[in-house]
């Protein structure tokens, strides 16, 4: 395993536990980066982007990849690839795509978007699936495409669930994209391959940049056809990148080393919660930590003092007042967990 660890530093100074997203390239991940091999992308002649939208593909058994940016510029291409003007995705209500990439499909496709329903863990029920696809009605958007998440706020859907939603959509002609920001999550806590979870699916986007810890990046796969669509959009995105094998490289590299690690913080989600729920005043979803994410509810008046309190001694945590995102990675280890634990108690103490 080439994982080297967190970079060394004075875990006093820094714990940050907003996000998966604020890794630090491993010293391993940057050496990969230094030695890559580089080509003009937009003509495909970048070999390490090319080897790593193949590796893509073939772990999410998809045809073709494509590599873009960011996970929002993923979901956008994917979006309009699949859907023209006047047509309709279907979306859980709070998925990534309805909340938070700023109604990109409707701002630039004229995709309308239909939001469904969603419970705690995000899970949507079939026959809401089947209750929002439109009719054959010339007074009605096209439902052209359902939107699926995996994992939703830390929340593991499994591939009987998807097929399920898959399903539902298929009988009535939709197509259907996965936001797969932290498939690998997923995969590794069900202990099955991300390919199996997607098997229903027509795209997915994966994100390197989250916990697999690379500095950006994202690939979509799909079929031939999809991809070949797709890098089109992604031009007219202005998502067209030339020797960017400099950061496919780190991509390869964490899909090589940095996947199996995702149990580690797995297992230190647990040992937060659990250290959190003995401080009296917090409440954790404990029972409901299923990959990297707890979240900790805090009494009234409380959250912004704590904040300010942790960011005087070098630990970050998320936004929100009642009900805050604290988030494992790469360079939170066991000892990071057990000094956030203290703090927090040193202030409710
Ligand atoms: C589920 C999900 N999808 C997509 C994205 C977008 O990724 P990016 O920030 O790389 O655009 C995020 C970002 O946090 C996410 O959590």
């Amino acid at each position: 395993m080439v994982y080297h660890g967190p970079i060394q530093r004075d875990k006093m100074a820094h714990i940050d536990m907003r996000s998966d997203t604020v890794t630090q390239p491993t010293r391993a991940m940057r050496d990969a980066m230094a030695n890559a091999e580089v080509g003009d992308d937009v003509y495909g002649d970048d070999p390490t982007v090319n080897s790593l939208q193949e590796r893509a593909a073939q772990l999410l058994g998809k045809e073709a990849g494509l590599f873009v940016a960011s996970g929002t510029q993923s979901n956008l291409v994917a979006l309009l690839s699949h859907c023209q003007r006047g047509d309709e995705l279907l979306v859980g209500d709070c998925f990534h795509i309805h909340q938070y990439e700023a109604g990109g499909a409707s701002v630039l496709g004229g995709v309308m978007m239909g939001a469904l329903e969603t419970d705690h863990r995000g899970v949507i029920q079939p026959s809401d699936v089947a209750a929002a696809i439109k009719p054959d009605d010339l007074h009605c958007p096209i439902s052209r495409l359902l939107c699926l998440e995996n994992t939703v706020y830390g929340h593991v859907h499994d591939a009987e669930h998807i097929n399920s939603l898959a399903s539902v959509a298929k009988a009535r002609e939709l197509l259907v994209h996965l936001d797969g920001a932290r498939l690998m999550n997923a995969a590794v806590k069900l202990g099955v391959p991300a390919r199996i979870i997607v098997k229903a699916v027509d795209s997915v986007s994966l994100c390197l940049s989250k916990g697999l810890g690379t500095p950006a990046g994202s690939v979509l796969v799909g079929s031939k056809p999809f991809i070949e669509r797709a890098r089109r959009i992604r031009k007219l995105v202005g998502g067209g990148m030339r020797q960017v094998g400099i950061i496919a490289a780190a991509g390869l590299h964490a899909l090589d080393y940095h996947i199996q690690r995702l149990a580690v913080d797995h297992t230190n989600a647990l040992r937060l919660a659990d250290q959190l729920n003995r401080i009296g005043k917090v409440e954790v979803n404990e029972g409901q930590v299923e990959t990297n994410m707890v979240f900790m509810k805090l009494p009234d008046g409380s959250a912004e003092p704590l904040r300010k309190y942790l960011s005087e001694r070098g630990i970050l945590l998320g936004g929100g007042e009642r009900n805050i995102r604290l988030v494992t990675h790469l360079d939170i280890d066991a000892d990071a967990v057990d000094q956030l634990a203290i703090e927090i108690n040193n202030f409710f103490g």
